[in-house]
């Protein structure tokens, strides 16, 4: 499947990005695919006629029209839990009904966002109040995909904010919890506990230790608690009263959850109106995955420039650089996105995996990156395809020459990867400066850019609600597309389980309750040493 790939990515190894755009006059048009709000540009790669096709190849040989389907229509897609994957239904607003088993999910997720609209309008309303009189902070506690979507929207979001102040807490770390709740009144705070299981042991310690700080700090722990779960039994033994849980299911995956219940600090705080654009940014880029040729399908052709240079070309990862400050918890969600779902050695069949996995993903916003790491991506020996991204306005009308900059530099980035800069071009650089002889021969040769390096840009008018929705859902189907083409299950997340296994095994030992005996040497060092230096 993959031969005809790896002989066209040896077959002019010379091949450069600029000489494709000299062949082809509507390159910029040709590698590029518009929907809804967002434009996506693939041309700045080494991506052309025979290697797209050679792409697209992939998608109908392995049946990618059945398998997006399947997912769609509620099969039970995620083999190794027995579970349909559908996050999409939480976007599905007025698309219909959507089943499993036979049962159409739709009317009980529609009532359960019907209660979270209700909910969150009471709240910023100050209908529902805390004992010390209306809320006006929300502490969202989670981990995982029960933390990263909300807070990276919440963020994301800011301009459209106009409910109470949500913050969150993630890490077991006491640290992360002291810090949030340090400002906050506990009369006046509402707390979220976000888990899909209910069972996570850091959002679980964080949980009772909110818990503490509400009750001792003279707020209504039995009132200002609500939580967000699968786990019905567990949230009522924890003593949140049934009106204020807000369930879902498990074909909802953790990283994919941002659209329902997790989702609600977002929806506190811009409101349920905006959520609903939120949602249906998200809905619009199913339809269009849904019904688009894969030649103009954006999350396949994002998916298949992923699959080009890390499985075929060899780059081991791929940074995402959102030049939009508000998208700097981007990455970071993207990272758990790609990498938990397509971070597997074995496929779907049991077999090992004959290519490599999904890639490591990283990333800053722009232009922070560009005074940090920017030099490796344009001058270090490894290629790393950049995944850029920026909005033609920001939020900030009387900042627009900030905003102009912004644009400039994102621009101006992706340029320079592909374009480079020849020794003679640095020769005249200096030569222009008054350098000459021996010592401009040598300064010449560190201003040489090789160029020639891939990179894809994703523009949109403006950072709205609908747009995060378009971006998002654009993500999670490229992760779809590349997990299917790989043949292995993306919705599962079997690698996090040993950790926590070890993690409870070693609590007491770390407690100094156990010894350390039959751990190896260099963990029972670690542990003997952390004895030592506790106060
Ligand atoms: O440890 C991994 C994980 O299961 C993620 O997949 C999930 O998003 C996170 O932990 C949090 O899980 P939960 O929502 O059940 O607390």
């Amino acid at each position: 499947m993959w031969d005809e790939l790896n002989r066209l990515r040896d077959e002019d190894k010379d091949r450069r990005i600029m000489d494709l755009f000299e062949r082809d006059e509507g390159r910029a048009d040709g590698y590029s695919v518009e929907t809804g709000d967002l434009r996506f540009d693939y041309s700045k790669t080494l991506i052309d006629e025979a290697v797209r096709a050679a792409l697209i190849d992939l998608c109908d040989q392995i049946d990618l029209g059945g398998r997006r389907d399947a997912m769609f229509a509620g099969a039970a897609i995620n083999e190794t839990e027995g579970r349909a994957v559908l996050h999409t239904a939480l976007r599905n607003l007025d698309g219909g009904p959507v089943l499993v088993d036979g049962q159409d999910v739709m009317p009980g997720l529609l009532d359960t966002l019907a209660r979270m609209r209700a909910f969150a309008e009471d709240v910023r309303q100050g209908v529902f109040a805390g004992a010390g009189g209306a809320l006006t902070d929300v502490v969202n506690i989670g981990i995982g995909g029960s933390d990263l979507g909300p807070a990276m929207a919440t963020l994301a979001l800011a301009p459209y904010h106009d409910g109470p102040a949500c913050h969150f807490v993630s890490n077991v770390d006491g640290a992360h919890i002291a810090d949030v709740l340090g400002s906050l009144d506990p009369t006046r705070t509402l707390v979220i506990v976000a888990s899909k299981t209910f069972t996570t042991i850091e959002t679980m310690t964080n949980a009772r230790t909110a818990r503490a700080w509400m009750s001792d700090g003279g707020g209504d722990p039995g009132q200002q608690f609500a939580a967000v779960s699968t786990a019905l039994d567990k949230t009522d033994a924890f003593g949140i009263p049934p009106e204020r849980v807000f369930g879902f299911e498990d074909w909802v995956g953790g990283r994919y959850s941002v659209w329902g219940p997790i989702g609600l600090p977002v929806m506190l705080a811009i409101g349920p109106q905006a959520f609903d654009a939120f949602l249906r940014g998200g809905q619009a880029m199913d339809l269009h995955f849904r019904s688009a040729e894969w030649v103009e399908n954006m999350p396949v052709l994002l998916a298949l420039t992923g699959l080009w240079h890390h499985q075929i070309c060899g780059y081991p990862t791929r940074a995402v650089l959102p030049y939009d400050q508000r998208l700097s918890r981007l990455p970071a969600y993207f990272q758990q996105l790609e990498m938990e779902s397509n971070g597997k050695s074995v496929a779907m069949n049991g077999s090992a995996l004959t290519v490599p996995s999904g890639p490591v993903v990283w990333g800053e916003p722009g232009t922070n990156g560009q005074h940090a790491f920017y030099q490796l991506i344009h001058q270090g020996t490894g290629i790393v395809p950049c995944e850029f991204m920026v909005a033609a306005e920001g939020h900030e009308p009387d900042l627009a020459h900030h905003h102009r900059l912004l644009v400039a530099n994102c621009l101006a980035q992706s340029e320079a990867l592909m374009r480079g800069r020849t020794l003679d071009e640095a020769r005249a650089l200096m030569a222009a400066g008054g350098m000459t002889g021996d010592e401009l021969e040598r300064q010449a040769r560190h201003r040489v850019f090789a160029g020639n390096r891939p990179s894809t840009t994703l523009v949109y008018p403006q950072l709205t609600p609908f747009v995060l929705g378009q971006i998002i859902a654009l993500y999670e189907h490229r992760v779809f597309v590349e997990g299917v083409i790989l043949g292995i299950n993306s919705f599962d997340q079997w690698g996090v389980e040993l950790g926590k296994e070890l993690a409870t095994s070693l609590a007491p030992i770390v407690d100094g309750d156990q010894s350390a005996d039959g751990k190896d040497g260099s963990t029972a060092a670690l542990v003997d040493f952390v004895l030592k230096h506790r106060y």
